[in-house]
C-alpha cells in the first residue's frame, strides 16, 4: 500500500499515484462539514467592537432564519454567510458564496455572494467613500428583493446581544446534510428557482416543535 506518492513534479506522477490521491482527496472532501464548523468557531475572535462577536452574529442570522421557517439552503447560507471575514475581509461575501456554491441553491448562493453591496444601505450614508445604494447596481436581477430581505430580516437585525440564539449544535447536522451533498447538483441548484425566506405555515410547527 502506498501512502505518499513519489514525483516530486506533477508530470512525472502515475495512474497509481494519482488514483492514490483521488481517494485522499474524496476523504479529505468528507469533513468539509466539520472544518467549517470549525472556523465558525473561530469567527469568535474577530472583529471586536460590536456588541457580538461574528459566531454570535452568525448563528443569530440563522437562528432568525430558522425561526421565519426558511429551509435547509437558507439556514445554512445564512449561518456561514460571513465565514470570509477570516481570510477576506475585502470581499467576504465572494469567498463565502465560493464555499456555499457546489452545495446550495443559485438563489442562496447569489444572495451571500452579493450581501455586502446590499448591506450598504443600512450603513453607507455614515461613512465617507461608501455608496448606500451600491445594491442598485444590481437592480432587476432576479433575486434582487430575496436579499433585501435577507439583509433586512436576518443580516443587519442579527446584532443584538439579548436575543435568544439557538446553540451552534442545533445547525451542524444541516450543515452536514448539505456539505454531503452530491457537488454542483442540478436538483440543488435549481437555477432561477426562487424560495421564499419566510414560511409562516412551517414557522408555525416550528414555534411549536
Ligand atoms: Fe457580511
Ligand atoms: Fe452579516
Amino acid at each position: 500500500m502506498m501512502d505518499k506518492v513519489n514525483f516530486t513534479r506533477m508530470k512525472d506522477g502515475t495512474k497509481e499515484e494519482y488514483e492514490f490521491l483521488t481517494a485522499h482527496e474524496i476523504d479529505h472532501t468528507r469533513h468539509t462539514a466539520d472544518r467549517l464548523l470549525k472556523a465558525l468557531v473561530e469567527l469568535d475572535e474577530s472583529l471586536s467592537g460590536y456588541q457580538i462577536t461574528r459566531l454570535g452574529h452568525s448563528v443569530q442570522s440563522a437562528t432568525r432564519a430558522w425561526r421565519d421557517g426558511a429551509d435547509i439552503d437558507w439556514i445554512v447560507s445564512a449561518l456561514l454567510h460571513d465565514i470570509g471575514d477570516i481570510y477576506a475581509p475585502y470581499n467576504h461575501d465572494e469567498y463565502a458564496a465560493t464555499i456555499l456554491k457546489p452545495f446550495v441553491r443559485e438563489q442562496c448562493a447569489w444572495v451571500v455572494q452579493t450581501h455586502g453591496d446590499f448591506q450598504m444601505l443600512y450603513y453607507g450614508h455614515h461613512l465617507d467613500g461608501f455608496d448606500q445604494n451600491k445594491r442598485d447596481r444590481h437592480k432587476g436581477h432576479p433575486y434582487f428583493d430575496d436579499n433585501a430581505e435577507f439583509c433586512e430580516r436576518w443580516d443587519q437585525a442579527s446584532f443584538d446581544p439579548d436575543y435568544e440564539d439557538l446553540p451552534l449544535e442545533f445547525f451542524a447536522p444541516m450543515v452536514r446534510e448539505v456539505f454531503a451533498r452530491k457537488p454542483y447538483d442540478p436538483e440543488v441548484i435549481r437555477p432561477g428557482t426562487r424560495e421564499p425566506l419566510v414560511n409562516d405555515a412551517e414557522a408555525a410547527r416550528r414555534r411549536g416543535a
